[in-house]
């Protein structure tokens, strides 16, 4: 799986061929749209970096670029497709009426920002209902996160206590409790681990949390958005709270 990023949604076909390129591989399985819109920032800029040029959603546009992926698609029917399932990321309920209509093949996943205190639960059962899968990012409340997007407010969702004294009970540690509360409302974590990966697997099979302790981690919620997005501003705009139409 991998992306198509900012500055290539004009151009799909060559970044998938890139990918498939640099990754050594014969075809993707599937591939995303990272953002919805094709506003282009560094890697590793500010937070009050600014693309002159940025643009607010538009759903013709995002649309022009999933008939690119659509179009590396149903290559297959005829020869070896690039592509085999589309992924969108960082929708929202609005921006998905917008655009599902206008697509001929449904995305088959959708990655959100998704973690204990951050259950987008309006956006999780409008995804559900469409029959797409709703990937979890950053779902241990991303600990290590630059800082430039760490702010006094954030909460830290792995050291709650209702996640500490769950975590307890099951002896082990709060992120193997995140990951069975997302699996187990049915969201697929991706966690990023260079050092936990193989317990972060195992937290899939083992042991899974009651009703009661489910129930209380859904009571965490609390609009705890890390990552806010200011960089895909467009001159304009008010604050990051256009770019999730709140
Ligand atoms: N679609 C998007 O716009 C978007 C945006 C942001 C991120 N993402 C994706 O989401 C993924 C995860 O995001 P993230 O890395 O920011 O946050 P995260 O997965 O919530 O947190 C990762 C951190 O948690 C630690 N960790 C993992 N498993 C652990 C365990 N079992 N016990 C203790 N610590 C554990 C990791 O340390 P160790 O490495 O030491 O295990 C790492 O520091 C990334 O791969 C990224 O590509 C997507």
């Amino acid at each position: 799986m991998t992306k198509v990023w900012n500055d290539m949604h004009r151009d799909v076909q060559s970044s998938c061929l890139k990918s498939i390129q640099d990754l050594n591989c014969d075809y993707i399985d599937m591939l995303f749209i990272y953002w919805p819109f094709p506003n282009y920032h560094a890697p590793g800029c500010d937070v009050s970096s600014r693309n002159p040029d940025a643009k607010r959603f538009s759903a013709e546009e995002f649309t022009d670029t999933y008939r690119q992926i659509e179009e590396l698609v149903e290559e297959e029917l005829v020869e070896e497709g690039l592509v085999r399932h589309i992924g969108i990321s960082n929708m929202t309920i609005r921006k998905l009426d917008a655009v599902l209509g206008k697509l001929r093949i449904p995305p088959s996943a959708c990655e959100s920002k998704l973690h204990p205190t951050f259950q987008q639960k309006d956006l999780c059962s409008y995804l559900k209902e469409q029959n797409i899968l709703s990937i979890g990012y950053m779902p241990l409340g991303s600990p290590r996160r630059p800082e430039r997007d760490i702010l006094p407010e954030d909460v830290n969702d792995m050291q709650l206590p209702v996640l500490t004294r769950i975590a307890k009970a099951h002896l082990c540690h709060p992120a193997i409790i995140c990951l069975k509360w997302a699996l187990q409302k049915g969201h697929l974590p991706i966690p990023f681990s260079v050092h936990n990966y193989e317990a972060n697997l195992e937290a899939a099979v083992t042991e899974p949390l009651t009703e009661e302790e489910m129930a209380a981690i859904d009571t965490l919620e609390c609009g705890n958005r890390l990552v806010k997005g200011q960089v895909f501003l467009w001159p304009g705009a008010t604050d990051w709270h256009e770019l999730w139409d709140e």
